[in-house]
C-alpha cells in the first residue's frame, strides 16, 4: 500500500477533472455533467456545471432502494434527555419526507432559505434533509448564540421559515429556545412568513397565533414531498462564521462537489465502510455537523450517532466510552478540548476500561490544534490512531490529515499530517513569494479549490473576494499561519486575524470588541484570546472607561460580561473583563493585542519598537498579575 497517499495527492492536482469525475461515479445524477471543472470565470469555479441531482435522494432514498432499509441510519442518544431511539434508512426517509411535505405546504420551493435554530435532536437532521429535499436551502444556527447573532442571521438570509423547538438542554438545565428565538425575530427586518415550533417535554413554548406552529401537529397533517432535483451548482446551505467584523460570513456550499468530496473523505480520509457506525461528536450547528453528523455519514451508507451530551457530567467522564461501546462506534470525530475536558476529569482513563470499545478504531480531531499532551493521552488510553486534522467551515472538509483509508502515514505530534487529495498547500510569504520547508508563513491553497469547498459567500461575492482571495492572487488565504517540514508535514500554528478558537469554537475578537465598545462607559477596548488548560482558549477583555464614566469600574466590568452573552451568546464564555487606564498602543494608534496576550499567557516578549509609551505595558502586566494572570509559562 505504501505511496497510495502520495500517488492520489499527486493525480488530484495533476488531473483534477479526472479525478473527481471517477469520484462523481459514487452519486447518483440525474443528469451528467457537462464540465467536471469549470475553470472560465475565474476565480470562482464550479464543479460538476450541467449535473443535476438530489443531495436527499443521495442520503437517504438511494439506500432505501438498493436495500440498506432497514439498516440504521441515525441513533439519537440523549443523556440528558434520557432517549435513545434509532432510526432505519426507511424511517428516517418518510419522516424527511414528510417534513418537507410540512415546508413545502408553507410555501418553501426550490431556492427559498430555511433557518433551523435547533438543539441536538433527531429533528434537526431531519430538518436539513428536507430542506435538501426540495432543493431549499438552510441555514442552522448554533444554540448557544443569543438573539441579536441569530437576527443577523435571519437579516442575511431572509428565510421564508424558521424551524426551532421549545428548548435546549444545557447538562441540567433547560434553556427556553423560544423566547431568544421571538426576540431575534423582533430584532430582524426580514420577518419569516412562518416559524415550525418542536415542542420538547421539558419545556412548552408559546406560539404566536399566524406566525407559529406546532410541528407535530404539521407533521401529522402532512402529505410526503418527492425529491426536487437541483442544479449541481444551486447552493444546498448557507452556514455562517465568524468573519474579522461582527458580521458574519454566510459560507455557501453547493450541491454537486459537496456530495462527491464527502463521499469521498468517507472511504479514504476516515477508512470507513458503509453499514459501519460513525460518531461525531459536535452540533450540527458547526461546519463538522454539516459535514460529518449529517451529510456525509448518510451519502455514504454509514450509521451515523447523534448525541446531546457532553464528554463529562452527563453522567460522567465515560460518557464516551460508553456510548461507544454500545452503539458499537467505529471512528469517533470530536475536537481536543473535549478530549482535555475528559482527562482532566479521569486522568487514569479508568472508565474507559469499565466498557468494550472492540469496535472502535481511530479518533479524529479538529477544530483547533491537538495539542501533543492529549493525543499522546488519548493514543495511550485507547491504544487506536489518534489523528489531528485541519480544516475550516469554508473548506468543508479536511485539508490536511492522515488519509488512512488510503494509507496511514507515520504520525508527527503537532502536525495535522499533509494535506488531502484536492487541496494544493503551499506557504507563503507576506510579498506572496514561496517559502521554504520549515518556514513558518500564510497558509494558502493554490486556486481552484476542490469540490466541497466554498464557492462564494451568500450574496456576497465582492466580500469572498476580498477576504480571502486578494491577499495572495491565484491563492485562497486560509488565514492560519504555519509551516510544512522537510517530509511535507504540515503544522498549523495560528491565525492571523483577530480569529480565536473557544472550545473548539471559532469567534471573532473584533466582533466581541465591537459589543464592548456599546457599553455607554466605554471609551475603547480590547480583546485578545487567553490560554486556557480546557478550552484552549478564552476571550478576555480590556476596557477604557471614559473620563467622568457614570458607573464605578467593577459594575461596567460586570455589565460588559453579561453585554457579551446578551448580545452573542454563551458560547462565547466570555467571563473576564478588566478595567484599564490606558491600552497599549503603537505610535500610529494600532493596540498591541499580540503583546497583551503574550504578557497575560506568562511569555517572553520584545518591546515592539513602535511603541507610543512602553510603560503602559507595565501596568498592563500589573492588572493581570492581580487577576492572577501573567504567571511565566511552565
Ligand atoms: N445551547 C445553549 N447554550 C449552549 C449550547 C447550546 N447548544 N452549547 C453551549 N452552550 C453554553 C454552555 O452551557 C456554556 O454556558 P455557561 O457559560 O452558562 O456554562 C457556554 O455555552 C459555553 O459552552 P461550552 O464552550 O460548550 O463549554 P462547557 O463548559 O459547557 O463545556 C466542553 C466544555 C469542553 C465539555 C465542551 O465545550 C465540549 O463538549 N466541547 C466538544 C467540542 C465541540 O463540540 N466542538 C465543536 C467543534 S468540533
Ligand atoms: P471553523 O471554521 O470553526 O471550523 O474553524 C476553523 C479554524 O479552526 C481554522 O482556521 C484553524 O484556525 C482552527 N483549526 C481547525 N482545525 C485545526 C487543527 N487540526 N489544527 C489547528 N487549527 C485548527
Amino acid at each position: 500500500m505504501t505511496g497510495q497517499y502520495a500517488e492520489a495527492h499527486r493525480c488530484s492536482l495533476a488531473d483534477p477533472e479526472g479525478f473527481w469525475g471517477q469520484a462523481a461515479q459514487a452519486i447518483d445524477w440525474q443528469q451528467r455533467w457537462e464540465r467536471v471543472l469549470d475553470d472560465t470565470n475565474p476565480p470562482f469555479y464550479l464543479w460538476f456545471r450541467g449535473g443535476k441531482l438530489n443531495t436527499c435522494w443521495n442520503a437517504l432514498d438511494r439506500h432505501v432502494a438498493n436495500g440498506r432499509g432497514d439498516q440504521a441510519a441515525l441513533i439519537y442518544d440523549s443523556p440528558v434527555a434520557g432517549e435513545i431511539r434509532t432510526f432505519s434508512y426507511r424511517e428516517l426517509r418518510d419522516r424527511v419526507a414528510l417534513l418537507a411535505g410540512v415546508l413545502r405546504g408553507l410555501g418553501v420551493a426550490k431556492g427559498d432559505r430555511v433557518l433551523i435554530y435547533m438543539p441536538m435532536v433527531p429533528e434537526a437532521v431531519m430538518a436539513m434533509l428536507a430542506c435538501a429535499r426540495l432543493g431549499a436551502i438552510h441555514s442552522v444556527v448554533f444554540g448557544g448564540f443569543a438573539a441579536p447573532e441569530l437576527a443577523t442571521r435571519i437579516d442575511d438570509a431572509k428565510p421564508k421559515v424558521i424551524l426551532s423547538a421549545s428548548c435546549g438542554i444545557e447538562v441540567q438545565r433547560v434553556i427556553a429556545y423560544k423566547p431568544l428565538l421571538d426576540r431575534a425575530i423582533e430584532l430582524a427586518q426580514a420577518k419569516p412568513e412562518s416559524c415550525v415550533i418542536l415542542q420538547r417535554p421539558m419545556a412548552a413554548a408559546a406560539l404566536i397565533a399566524g406566525r407559529d406552529y406546532d410541528w407535530q401537529t404539521l407533521m401529522a397533517r402532512a402529505s410526503p414531498a418527492d425529491c426536487v432535483t437541483v442544479d449541481a451548482t444551486d447552493p444546498l446551505y448557507i452556514l455562517y462564521t465568524s468573519g474579522t467584523t461582527g458580521i458574519p460570513k454566510g459560507i455557501v456550499r453547493d450541491n454537486g462537489g459537496h456530495a462527491v468530496a464527502l463521499y469521498w473523505s468517507m472511504a479514504n480520509i476516515y477508512g470507513l465502510k458503509p453499514g459501519e457506525v460513525f460518531w461525531t461528536a459536535s452540533d450540527v450547528g458547526w461546519v463538522v455537523g454539516h459535514s460529518y453528523i449529517v451529510y456525509a455519514p448518510l451519502i455514504y451508507g454509514c450509521t451515523s450517532l447523534l448525541y446531546e451530551g457532553k464528554p463529562v457530567g452527563t453522567p460522567d467522564a465515560g460518557a464516551f466510552w460508553r456510548v461507544i461501546a454500545q452503539h458499537g462506534v467505529a471512528v469517533l470525530f470530536t475536537a481536543p478540548t473535549a478530549f482535555r475536558a475528559i482527562k482532566r476529569e479521569d486522568p487514569e482513563g479508568e472508565l474507559i476500561r469499565r466498557y468494550d470499545l472492540g469496535k472502535f478504531r481511530a479518533l479524529f480531531l479538529a477544530g483547533e490544534r491537538a495539542d501533543p499532551p492529549t493525543v499522546e493521552w488519548a493514543e495511550r488510553q485507547l491504544a487506536v490512531p489518534v489523528i489531528d486534522h485541519w480544516w475550516q467551515t469554508e473548506t468543508g472538509w479536511p485539508i490536511t490529515a492522515n488519509c488512512i483509508g488510503l494509507e496511514k502515514l507515520p504520525v508527527k505530534y503537532g502536525s495535522s499530517t499533509k494535506p488531502v487529495p484536492g487541496w494544493d498547500l503551499r506557504v507563503l510569504a507576506t510579498d506572496g513569494h514561496e517559502l521554504k520547508r520549515g518556514e513558518i508563513g500564510a497558509l494558502c491553497l493554490k486556486l481552484p479549490l476542490p469540490p466541497g469547498a466554498l464557492p462564494t459567500l451568500w450574496h456576497a461575492d465582492d466580500r469572498f473576494v476580498s477576504s480571502y482571495l486578494e491577499e495572495y492572487p491565484g491563492y485562497y488565504q486560509t488565514a492560519d499561519a504555519g509551516f510544512i517540514d522537510e517530509d511535507g508535514y504540515v503544522f498549523v500554528m495560528t491565525r492571523t486575524d483577530d480569529i480565536i478558537n473557544v472550545a473548539g469554537h471559532r469567534l471573532s475578537t473584533g466582533g466581541i470588541e465591537e459589543v464592548l465598545a456599546a457599553h455607554p462607559d466605554v471609551a475603547e477596548c480590547a480583546v485578545i484570546g487567553v490560554a486556557d488548560a480546557l478550552k484552549g482558549q478564552v476571550p478576555m477583555g480590556f476596557l477604557v472607561l471614559k473620563a467622568g464614566a457614570a458607573r464605578p469600574a467593577a459594575q461596567v466590568a460586570e455589565e460588559a460580561v453579561r453585554l457579551v452573552r446578551e448580545r452573542i451568546g454563551p458560547v462565547a464564555s466570555f467571563k473576564t473583563a478588566m478595567v484599564v487606564q490606558r491600552l497599549p498602543k503603537t505610535r500610529s494608534g494600532k493596540i498591541l493585542r499580540g503583546t497583551m496576550r503574550r504578557i497575560a499567557d506568562g511569555e517572553a516578549y520584545k518591546m515592539p519598537a513602535t511603541i507610543d509609551d512602553p510603560a503602559i505595558l507595565g501596568e498592563i502586566a500589573e492588572t493581570l498579575k492581580g487577576a492572577g494572570y501573567a504567571k511565566p509559562a511552565g
